[in-house]
């Protein structure tokens, strides 16, 4: 079983690592492997809404993007964790989770969802409602903890002083470690959920 971590922050030492950091040990320790894409500093550019994907299953700009697909597909869970900025998930992350979630066609039901956010003082759960909307629409059960999955620093390395923030974050991953483990024997069991053919309205006709 695998866990993919995409780190929106661009600071390698930051405190976004130090938060998947403490999820890792914890996730490592119940068996489960863990990969982490660090995506803060990469070059990547946003959706431009010409579905060639659609087409093709894949991006067009053929970038980490498409890297992170083909990780994604095989992992059991994701979790996507975002330095908030202006009181929002950093523009890198959701470039990058638009168009992962956009042109990826694979099934992702029952994979397991994390959403992490990090930030000096505000804009934590804003930040943790919108990374949640990627797994919402995907079938995706979303993994809780004890608080709304945020961790408080400004400076890299501050997020050490925050013992609330980073017990969060095993939380979280100890909850995480059981919903995927849990639906992987469930998935033996009974397999995954019907679905129905889809219905696309968009309230003109
Ligand atoms: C452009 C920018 C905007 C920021 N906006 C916010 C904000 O809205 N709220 C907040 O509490 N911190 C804000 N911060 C601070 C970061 O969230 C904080 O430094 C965090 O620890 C960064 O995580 P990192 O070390 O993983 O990069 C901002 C930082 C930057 C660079």
């Amino acid at each position: 079983m695998k866990v993919l971590m995409i780190n929106g922050s661009p600071r390698a030492k930051g405190n976004t690592t130090l938060a998947l950091d403490e999820m890792a040990k914890v996730l490592e320790a119940e068996g489960i492997e863990v990969e982490v894409v660090r995506v803060g500093s990469d070059d990547v550019r946003g959706c431009i809404a010409c579905n060639s994907c659609a087409k093709t299953g894949k991006c067009v700009f053929d970038d980490v993007v498409n890297e992170l697909a083909a990780k994604f597909e095989e992992a059991d869970g994701l979790v996507a964790a975002a330095p908030v900025y202006y009181g929002s998930a950093n523009a890198t992350l959701i470039a990058v989770l638009d168009r992962l979630f956009y042109s990826s066609h694979f099934d992702k039901t029952m994979k397991v969802g994390a959403a992490v956010s990090v930030a000096r003082r505000g804009g934590l759960t804003a930040t943790w409602d919108e990374i949640n909307k990627y797994f919402g629409i995907s079938g995706m059960p979303i993994a809780s903890g004890q608080y709304w999955n945020g961790v408080h620093g400004r400076l890299p390395g501050e997020a050490t002083e925050d013992a609330e923030g980073l017990q969060q974050m095993r939380t979280l991953a100890r909850n995480m470690a059981f919903l995927v483990k849990g639906i992987a024997l469930a998935k033996d069991a009974y397999g995954l959920p019907e679905r129905e053919p889809g219905v696309f309205t968009n309230f003109v006709r």
